[in-house]
């Protein structure tokens, strides 16, 4: 089903390996339509949170989150655009003091492993009981020049 308005997207371009497709329904599937307060690190065209939009319903929050200014233009309805560093805890905690803390975090920002793992030693005791904390792209992990 999501993998399914993924190949029929007509709204903002969006960058999503096939593969991860059953993994995200089988752990997201369980917040669909309810008031989940969703951040995606890394927007680009923005298509990736118009998707999320469209799969988790009208009561979702979707945060997303990216160094560059041009992703403020992603803003629409239910979808709101913070720009920072993914590795500025201080600007991470201002997200969380304006929309409350992430029941699901969604990193594919940068992929540099100590820019992955600062998010993640700083984000993950604040997601809500019953999160979901999911990298995109660890092959990244093995790369060097991205610090893998
Ligand atoms: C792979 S793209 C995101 C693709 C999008 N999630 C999708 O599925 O279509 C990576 C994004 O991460 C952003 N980015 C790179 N370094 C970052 C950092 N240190 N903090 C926040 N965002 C960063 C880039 O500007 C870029 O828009």
């Amino acid at each position: 089903m999501l993998f399914h308005d993924f190949l029929t997207n007509e709204q903002n371009v969006l960058s999503k390996g096939s593969h991860y497709f059953p993994i995200y329904e089988k752990h997201l599937k369980k917040i669909v339509n309810s008031s989940v307060n969703f951040w995606e690190i890394g927007v680009h065209r923005g298509g990736s949170l118009q998707m999320w939009k469209r799969y988790l319903g009208p009561f979702a929050k979707i945060i997303g989150i990216d160094i560059s200014r041009h992703c403020k233009l992603y803003e629409e309805n239910q979808i709101n655009i913070c720009i920072g560093d993914q590795t500025d805890t201080a600007f991470l905690q201002s997200i969380i003091d304006k929309y409350g803390p992430p029941d699901v975090v969604l990193d594919d920002g940068s992929h540099v492993m100590k820019h992955v793992c600062a998010t993640f030693d700083f984000l993950y005791d604040k997601v809500t009981k019953n999160g979901v904390y999911m990298v995109e792209d660890l092959c990244c992990a093995y790369w060097d020049e991205l610090g893998g």
